[in-house]
């Protein structure tokens, strides 16, 4: 039986410059999507895969998030006297067992990479899963739980993926494919923002992983890549030249890059749209905006 991935780290150390000047004060995974903030979303998806430990990297300034997922005495017997089950019921999903989460520094920001390194005691020697807060992917089985599914056939590494337009491929990390099965690819190769003309195939990595800490010994190891940070592709990439498995899952969900603005725009008017409590109100305030551009035209 193949040990089950029940650890998931959470780099959350970047300092969200695209979003000043909000994230002077606030760090950006606790920026909400429509009500919850960018790391719930990443947390539920974690939980609904099985994962029972929860490590943060962080950075200075990012005291927020720890505040965030720990019980508020205050507002709960507040909410209590004035009878509010309803919002308690919400901010339930908000606490985290004792012990379940762990917070580690990356004391210098060194790359996603360095970032899942710092956090390698606490992995010590299972597979374990990484999830980058800033993809938020909308699926009916949520990714995490997709990509468990596929490992427990195939071991080795897993990468989530998604085909990009060619011109859009330097932004992420691509996968030079050796064998097509559908969901599933096995990589030959993985480039780190490959330059605009040299990437390998219009298949990129979302961020989600499933990783062996044979992928951490390799950390160590690669040199400095992309940008001038340690990457975790080039990590990755080390276990297929020492003849190890990595994969690529073509997931089933809808991928919204909330590191961008656009991206963050468009998840905020999808998750509207999908909530009962919003959608008619919304859906009438856009169609009147509409109606207002074309008579303007
Ligand atoms: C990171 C990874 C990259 C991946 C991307 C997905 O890049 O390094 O391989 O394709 O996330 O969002 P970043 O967006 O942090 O530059």
């Amino acid at each position: 039986m193949r040990r089950k991935v029940t650890k998931a780290i959470f780099p959350v150390a970047g300092l969200g410059t695209r979003f000043l000047p909000a994230t002077k004060s606030i760090p950006k995974e606790i920026m909400t999507l429509v009500d919850r903030p960018l790391i719930q979303y990443a947390i539920d998806e974690a939980r609904a895969a099985g994962i029972k430990e929860f490590i943060f990297v962080t950075s200075r300034g990012k005291g927020a998030l720890e505040d965030y997922f720990d019980i508020n005495p205050t507002l709960e017997a507040s909410l209590r006297r004035s009878g509010k089950d309803d919002l308690l019921e919400i901010l339930k999903n908000t606490n985290m067992e004792s012990g379940a989460i762990a917070y580690i520094r990356q004391h210098k920001a060194l790359g996603l990479g360095h970032a899942v390194w710092c956090a390698r005691r606490l992995i010590a020697n299972e597979p374990f899963a990484v999830i980058l807060p800033d993809d938020v992917i909308a699926a009916e089985t949520p990714v995490l739980q997709q990509m468990v599914e596929a490992y427990e056939d195939t071991g080795g590494a897993m990468v989530a993926a998604m085909e990009v337009p060619k011109d859009k491929a330097s932004a992420y990390g691509v996968l030079d494919v050796a064998e097509d099965m559908g969901a599933l690819v096995r990589v030959k190769g993985m480039v780190e923002k490959p330059k605009p003309g040299e990437a390998p195939s219009n298949l990129a990595v979302i961020g989600r992983y499933i990783l062996t800490p044979k992928v951490l010994q390799n950390i160590s190891k690669v040199r400095t890549g992309a940008g001038g940070e340690i990457q975790l592709t080039d990590a990755i990439a080390e276990e297929i030249v020492e003849g190890r498995d990595v994969f690529g899952y073509r997931f089933r969900g809808q991928r919204f890059d909330c590191g961008s603005k656009a991206g963050f725009l468009q998840a905020t008017v999808a998750f509207a749209l999908a909530r009962d409590d919003l959608r008619d109100e919304f859906i009438d305030y856009i169609e009147e905006l509409l109606a207002l551009r074309k008579a303007a035209q």
